[in-house]
């Protein structure tokens, strides 16, 4: 990753929070990388961390005022916002998001990023009751829907004493989601969707059939996918996860509502992952009114769910297809079974009968078979093994 940034303009922004005095060490990281930084503080920031710290750091003098005669005579706004291949804002206030989510331009933080073509990137930064109000977290969606990225934030102990999402990225993962934003990735431009999670079926009112897939693989796919470049939508069952930035997610509950929304958006998808574990029967008739006890036992009728993989490649042949099979015994015999039933280009088994590895565990040792041939990924963090799959299902696109 040495001299990822070089030849790089980055125009850090420093918006008034606690974590402002990271953006020092933020400087040293994107140069450590190559960049050239300029700095833009709020005056909230100034309080936190004096300018003249990040001028010493940046070589530059740092940018305050959007009514500054002799700021603007030197390097106005508008060249600045020019001049910046990223506008990198870190740490992000709440306000700061509030502000850029209404396109305010009353500060010359917001100036510059209404004024900037190039792409925009916020590190947020707050208390963890203010990350999870709902107005930030429509802020962020708003501001992930116009292209922004969003990194972070980060899970911990905060400087108010609480603990949860909300502490600003650590200035190195910072810097390297930077150096994400600049690579093209593997699938720039290619619309990928991604189903995840489980599905419930309903019983009745209050009851319903689910199984344990905690949605973590589908999830870190849909992350990775959208490092490479993809832009990605995430048909999701019900899970405890935050959406992947800048992936679009979709909702559903049950196996019937997934099926729906994957042909829907698989009709302009070149890549299609299926990642859910759909409940294969769902009950036959879901009871209007909550089911009382009676006898001592009590029997359910049950009815096959649409394949939705199956259903999507025979809709949409042309499209990569990839499928997983979650096994216990004869992995590459039943895999490759699913792999011609439901017409995948390549199917990823894993042996869900390991107690170290799958459904809610954060590694996995998968094989992906393809009819040709199979290639076998050692135990690794899910998050890795995502990225490793991107790498390897976007071959497999360019070799179609
Ligand atoms: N799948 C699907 N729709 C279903 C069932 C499965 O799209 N109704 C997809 C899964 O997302 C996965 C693949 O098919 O990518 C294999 O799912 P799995 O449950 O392992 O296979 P089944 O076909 O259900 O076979 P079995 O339960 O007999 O193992």
């Amino acid at each position: 990753m040495t001299a990822a940034l070089n030849n790089k303009n980055i125009l850090l922004g420093v918006s008034g929070g606690i974590a402002a005095y990271k953006s020092a060490e933020i400087v040293r990281r994107l140069q450590d990388l190559g960049a050239t930084v300029r700095v833009v503080m709020t005056d909230g920031a100034c309080e936190f961390i004096t300018p003249l710290t990040l001028q010493a750091l940046s070589g530059y003098p740092v940018h305050r005022q959007l009514l500054d005669e002799q700021a603007e005579a030197g390097m106005g706004h508008i060249e600045l916002a020019r001049w910046a291949d990223l506008l990198l804002i870190a740490p992000a206030t709440a306000d700061i998001i509030a502000e850029l989510a209404q396109g305010s331009a009353a500060n010359l933080l917001t100036a510059v990023a209404l004024a900037t073509p190039a792409q925009v990137a916020v590190a947020p930064a707050m208390n963890q009751q203010m990350w999870a109000h709902a107005a930030s977290q429509a802020n962020i969606a708003a501001l992930t829907e116009r292209g922004v990225a969003v990194l972070g934030p980060d899970q911990g102990l905060q400087a108010c004493g609480d603990v949860g999402p909300g502490r600003l990225l650590a200035p190195e993962r910072i810097a390297a989601a930077c150096c994400q934003l600049f690579s093209r990735g593997a699938l720039q431009g290619v619309r990928v969707v991604i189903t995840a999670g489980p599905t419930r079926e309903a019983i009745d009112p209050v009851r319903y059939i689910s199984n344990h897939s905690s949605g973590k693989m589908g999830y870190a796919l849909a992350a990775a996918a959208v490092e490479a470049g993809a832009s990605v939508t995430l048909i999701s069952g019900p899970v405890d996860l935050p959406t992947p930035a800048r992936a679009q997610r979709v909702d559903v509950e049950s196996a019937l509502q997934m099926h729906r929304a994957a042909l829907e958006h698989a009709a302009d998808c070149e890549l299609f992952i299926a990642a859910a574990a759909v409940a294969d029967y769902r009950p036959a008739n879901c009871a209007e009114q909550k089911i009382k006890k009676q006898g001592e036992q009590m029997a359910l009728a049950l009815v096959k769910n649409p394949d939705i993989v199956a259903a999507v490649t025979t809709a949409f042949p042309q499209l990569c297809a990839i499928g997983f099979a979650a096994e216990t015994e004869q992995l590459e015999q039943y895999a490759r079974g699913k792999l011609a039933a439901k017409g995948l280009t390549a199917i990823v088994a894993n042996n869900v009968g390991r107690s170290d590895i799958g459904f809610n565990s954060d590694d996995n040792e998968v094989t992906v078979y393809t009819s040709e041939r199979s290639l076998t990924f050692d135990k690794r963090g899910k998050g890795q093994l995502a990225r490793d799959l991107i790498d390897h299902f976007a071959q497999l696109l360019a070799a179609r």
